[in-house]
């Protein structure tokens, strides 16, 4: 993110906030029963990673006026540790090699491991998250089942040429949007918001977070290795991301059929092929406008709240969406 939000004071305390109680319940746990799993779940855990979905968490806690913020931290590290454990297995699935800079569980440990670093680090999650009213932990498990069910839904679609902007849409929404979604609900509710409140940071997570998959699927055609994973994964994998169901949609002929090709047999030496057809359709021109649209719906739903610093902080991150290059 740019030096100005990073140097944010209250951008830097909440983070620290999160590092700290997160480096706590590791520490707790490499000391009890479960040192092993959590040596191995904490190599990906402590690689780094944006911690975007605890930090929202708080800040949006702070928005809607929650008096202590220690009434909330379990809630946001259980994101973290839910997050991180949907990445080991996405890893899995996607075939990736590289995650916050470091090799990914499968690929240094192999499969077994790694199933049972995600599986221990959802386990993680629930526990903590478990302290919470049933509403919470409902909404917990309900994000979880439609991660499950959007990168379920994905799979199907792996080289679909077919793949619907429709279908791309409710991926997105299960496996990213819902969890940006219902950290910022959950943290209203425990902040004892109103039900109003509670929907307007219910809607502006799932706007940030269809935003925020959006630009990562564009990152994975034009970014570089700030990333911390390597470009081209999605298109190795046959996923059908948003540009790519745009192209397909508006080229025709030869061009359609070049794509086509270009996506069925796709290697390193294609990509100036690849880029000249998504470009001749203005493809990057047409996600661009949609994350636009999210992220202005998204300020929108935070304007509903008075003007404080906090807000600013949050307005930031929304905007720093669009420009973000890891
Ligand atoms: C990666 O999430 C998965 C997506 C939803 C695109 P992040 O980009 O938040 O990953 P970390 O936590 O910073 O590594
Ligand atoms: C993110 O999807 C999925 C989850 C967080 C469950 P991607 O597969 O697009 O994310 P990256 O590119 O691996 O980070
Ligand atoms: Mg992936
Ligand atoms: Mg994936």
């Amino acid at each position: 993110m740019a030096e100005s939000l990073l140097e944010n004071t209250i951008l830097i305390e909440r983070r620290m906030e999160v590092e700290d109680a997160l480096h706590s319940v590791i520490e707790s746990s490499m000391n009890g029963p479960y040192s092993h799993a959590m040596g191995l779940a904490r190599e990906i855990l402590l690689a780094g990673g944006k911690r975007i979905r605890p930090i929202l968490t708080l800040l949006a806690y702070d928005l809607v006026g929650g008096k202590d913020r220690s009434d909330v931290i379990d809630f946001a590290v259980a994101t973290e540790l839910i997050h991180t454990a949907t990445l080991i297995h996405d890893d899995i699935y996607d075939g990736a090699k590289l995650r916050r800079g470091v090799q990914t569980l499968h690929e240094k440990h192999g499969l077994d491991h790694a199933i049972i670093g995600g599986d221990f680090l959802f386990v993680m999650g629930f526990g903590i998250g478990g302290r919470y009213d049933e509403q919470i932990v409902r909404i917990m498990a309900d994000t979880c089942a439609a991660i499950a069910s959007g990168e379920l839904k994905q799979l199907q679609h792996v080289s679909d040429l077919s793949t619907t902007p429709e279908d791309y849409y409710e991926i997105v929404r299960g496996k990213t949007a819902g969890p940006f979604s219902s950290a910022c609900e959950c943290a209203a509710i425990i902040a004892g918001a109103s039900e109003s409140e509670i929907e307007s940071m219910r809607e502006f997570g799932m706007e940030l977070g269809i935003a925020f998959q959006l630009v990562d699927d564009l990152l994975d055609l034009t970014g570089d290795e700030r990333m911390g994973k390597p470009r081209g994964t999605d298109v190795h994998e046959g996923k059908m991301t948003l540009p790519i169901i745009h192209a397909l949609t508006l080229l025709h002929g030869d061009a359609r059929r070049k794509l086509a090709d270009v996506l069925g047999e796709f290697h390193d030496e294609r990509w100036d092929e690849l880029e000249e057809l998504l470009e001749s359709g203005d493809s990057f021109g047409y996600c661009n406008i949609l994350i636009h649209n999210h992220l202005d719906r998204a300020l929108g739903h935070l304007h509903r709240f008075p003007e404080s610093e906090v807000r600013d902080v949050l307005e930031s991150i929304t905007r720093q969406v669009m420009t973000r290059n890891d």
